[in-house]
């Protein structure tokens, strides 16, 4: 998880600014404050933590194995739900800024980890379940290879200043790691993760972002193949 605190950081830095969203209202901005300070209540914090105290206790929560990756969601899904509506007018770094009390760019980071964790928890949760173990791996022992896509990310952007195709390339290179080591199961995993965080902050790059598929796994498919052909002998002899 480490990581992902480098990653907001220097991620939206170059556009967070610019972008013209609509205005949360003054009651989403206190509704986050009461939705995240009860998320915070479950990691033992009374008030807003920093995001490395923050990073510290997930990153405990995680080792615990998977049912500490769902206990995880047993407190984010509340979360979203108390947001409720006022997500996506209030999803923003500078709602979160106002709501949190800190700084815009802890705000990004927050907001970074919030679409990442509603993705694991929600759309992605059976795939994050099933395939845990390989995803901890990468967390705890390839971090090398995440940081990889972030310099290359960081080169783009200090060559050629931020575009969306600068976050497309850092989500397929963060998706291509995911597949190094947890094949296409992972691979689709890596891809929703760097999305979900990404265009939390930048939702005007969504539709520019490169698809997270969800390819069969070439065994599966091999199998299937001899399936097809063996039911396409047998129907010729049927059919005589
Ligand atoms: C919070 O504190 C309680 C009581 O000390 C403890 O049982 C629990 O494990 C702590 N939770 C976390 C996430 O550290
Ligand atoms: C990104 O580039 C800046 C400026 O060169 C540098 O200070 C920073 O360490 C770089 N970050 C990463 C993750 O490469």
């Amino acid at each position: 998880m480490k990581v992902l605190v480098l990653l907001f950081s220097i991620l939206f830095i170059e556009h967070s600014l610019a972008q013209t969203q609509a205005q949360c209202p003054e009651a989403g901005i206190s509704q986050i404050s009461t939705c995240y300070a009860a998320y915070f209540k479950n990691f033992n914090f009374t008030s807003t933590p920093s995001v490395k105290d923050y990073v510290a206790a997930i990153t405990r929560q995680m080792a615990l194995g998977v049912n500490g990756f769902k206990e995880i969601c047993q407190w984010a899904n509340p979360r979203l739900a108390c947001i409720g509506s006022y997500d996506p007018v209030c999803a923003t770094a500078t709602a979160f800024q106002q709501a949190l009390g800190v700084s815009q760019n802890d705000a990004i980071q927050f907001l970074g980890f919030y679409g990442a964790t509603n993705w694991e928890c929600n759309a992605g949760y059976n795939d994050v379940v099933s395939d845990y173990y390989c995803y901890e791996n990468i967390h705890m022992n390839h971090d090398q290879d995440r940081v990889n896509c972030l310099i290359q990310y960081n080169n783009t952007v200090i060559q050629q200043g931020f575009s969306c195709s600068a976050l497309g390339k850092f989500v397929q290179c963060y998706t291509n790691v995911y597949r190094k080591y947890c094949g296409a199961e992972g691979a689709y995993i890596g891809c929703n993760i760097a999305k979900a965080s990404s265009v939390e902050d930048a939702p005007f790059c969504a539709s520019q972002m490169p698809p997270c598929t969800k390819s069969i796994d070439v065994n599966k498919l091999v199998l299937l193949r001899k399936k097809l052909s063996a039911s396409i002998i047998s129907q010729k002899f049927m059919h005589g």
